[in-house]
């Protein structure tokens, strides 16, 4: 994909965020957000017996490139078992949005896929008391591009 392309693909999630909306009783609901902007995301999952995503779903409130960013990642999860989207790397966004948009905007890109993160961290342990995971999270925002 050229530049054009991925500003063109950027545009469209945007516009047309798929996976928007939230999911009535889910397994997951976490809330990142970036302290900085003020921008925030919502997401929702339910988890199949073998702990895989069978539907995920999203809100949020923020710039272009972080809501396109959710919107993408709610479409590249769905299958995943939570250690999978652990150890995502932001290569499945650049390769949708392109380097250049990722790596300047790397906050607003990755809101989306901090906050899955953060509950595919978080939840082994609610799991293992007996809970949901359903409260927010603080992106810890670890990664790093090289
Ligand atoms: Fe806040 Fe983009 S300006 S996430």
């Amino acid at each position: 994909m050229d530049r054009a392309a991925h500003i063109e693909l950027i545009l469209d999630h945007f516009h047309h965020p798929r996976n928007y909306g939230t999911l009535d009783d889910p397994d997951i609901l976490v809330n990142g957000g970036n302290p900085g902007c003020g921008d925030v995301v919502t997401m929702y999952i339910r988890l199949d017996e073998h702990q895989r995503v069978a539907d995920i779903k999203f809100e949020g409130k923020g710039c272009t490139v972080s809501m396109a960013g959710a919107s993408m990642i709610t479409e590249l999860v769905r299958g995943m078992t939570l250690p999978e989207i652990e150890a995502l790397s932001y290569d499945v966004l650049i390769d949708q949005m392109g380097e250049d948009v990722v790596k300047s905007r790397l906050r607003c890109a990755t809101l989306g896929i901090d906050t899955l993160k953060g509950a595919a961290r978080e939840y082994p342990t609610r799991q293992a008391l007996g809970q949901k995971l359903i409260q927010p999270i603080v992106l810890a925002h670890t990664l790093r591009l090289e």
